[in-house]
């Protein structure tokens, strides 16, 4: 060892980090790669051994210490999902090729033919779609509740119901699930939970410590930070995740790729950063746009007036910058003022620098259909956000 790595072990080891801004940054040296202070991209499909012997125990344990194959284990995606399990709190994590092959994974390494899902009403649509429809035909039926009620999940409990899935904040309407309160429900039937947990990110919910069995992520969104990788990934525990990793891991193979392991990383590192800056910039938009006469309500847990604020408050140390208004404005008017807006891009997904705009028409609580504006506060100044929004709206009254 050179004098320059001592770092890497014995009594100058550095003390568990805490923060998430120093569980992102922080590394033991790592001397294995000269002290490169990334890790390396493998871009190998396969790893060969010295002996057949070595060989042989490598396979015993590909999921472990080893490393067999790519579609298995490999450096640097493991590297991503070591920090993503010290993140959530979790023993153990997985990436995936995108959110919905995590999902979709999650999922399927919980129940079987003949089982029962509860799912969130609100659920980000093709998770919805792939339980409610897609799973039909393996024999698994899926009730959706209104989340927001303990008392509805309770409700809808069969004595097959294996999974309680959940999204807090949901990503449309930003309604919110009582994790505490579910989870301790789900256990006392001996049911799983999952909950997406995207849109609050590790550093502002961490699911895990409030009972939750599993969580997923959209790596595409806030994560990766940057709008340039697909991804996802699952966390829990290893009695969980073990299973998982043999059959839906191994046997779907929707895996991700050493490149975007590292691209991740790589947006990883400022996410503490990014989230700070999201919360302030979104709430700030999100408070002028709640004082204007052509928004009937607008939906942010972080603001005292969204109904579950408080428990927004107990569940989340922060917020995320995706939020909605609900207009009684035509639809055709709010599709014009997206038009017209200069920094908030049309766009689906979110999560990256730039700043998006969606519309869409939504059932409310009463079953009534009503129209909705959804923003993605990217990193932009608030400012020019807040005028861009203004000066597009303004300019439709001139006509
Ligand atoms: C809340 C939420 N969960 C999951 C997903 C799915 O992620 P992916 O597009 O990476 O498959 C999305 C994508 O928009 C999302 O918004």
């Amino acid at each position: 060892m050179t004098s320059h790595n001592r770092k890497s072990g014995g009594v100058n080891d550095a003390p568990e980090p805490e923060s998430a801004y120093t569980k992102i940054a922080y590394d033991p040296l790592d001397t294995r790669h000269y002290g490169a202070v990334s890790m390396p991209v493998y871009q190998n499909s396969l790893f060969a051994f010295e002996s057949y012997a070595q060989f042989e125990q490598a396979i015993q344990d590909e999921n472990g210490q080893f490393h067999v194959y790519s579609r298995g284990n490999n450096p640097t995606v493991e590297y991503l999902e070591r920090k993503l399990a010290e993140l959530e709190g979790g023993e153990r994590a997985k990436c995936f090729g995108s959110g919905m092959a995590a999902i979709s994974a999650a999922v399927l390494s919980v129940v079987g033919q003949g089982d029962h899902i509860l799912c969130s009403n609100q659920a980000y649509g093709p998770a919805r779609e792939f339980m409610g429809n897609y799973l039909k035909r393996f024999g698994v039926e899926t009730t959706f509740v209104d989340g927001s009620s303990l008392e509805a999940w309770k409700a809808e409990a069969r004595p097959n119901t294996k999974l309680l899935y959940l999204e807090s904040p949901t990503s449309l309407q930003f309604e919110l699930q009582d994790l505490a309160a579910v989870g301790a429900f789900a256990r006392s039937i001996g049911a799983v939970t999952i909950i997406d947990n995207t849109w609050a990110t590790p550093v502002y919910q961490q699911p895990l410590r409030l009972g939750i069995d599993l969580v997923v992520h959209s790596i595409t969104k806030y994560i990766s930070g940057h709008s340039d990788c697909v991804g996802g990934v699952v966390i829990g525990p290893n009695r969980l995740m073990e299973s998982l990793i043999r059959s839906e891991y191994m046997l779907l193979g929707g895996i991700m790729t050493a490149q975007t392991a590292a691209t991740v990383m790589r947006g990883l590192r400022t996410l503490p950063l990014r989230m700070e800056r999201h919360q302030s910039s979104g709430l700030k938009v999100a408070r002028h746009l709640s004082g204007r006469p052509y928004v009937r309500q607008v939906n942010h847990p972080g603001l005292p007036e969204h109904p579950q604020h408080e428990l927004a408050l107990r569940q989340m140390s922060g917020f995320g910058s995706l939020f909605s208004i609900q207009s009684d404005e035509p639809l055709d008017k709010l599709k014009e003022w997206a038009t017209r807006l200069r920094y908030f891009k049309i766009g689906v997904s979110w999560g990256g620098f730039e700043s998006l705009v969606t519309v869409h028409r939504l059932p409310v609580r009463s079953g009534e259909m009503r129209n909705f504006v959804r923003f993605f506060v990217g990193l932009e100044n608030p400012d020019d956000l807040i005028r861009d929004l203004d000066d597009a709206w303004a300019s439709l009254q001139d006509e």
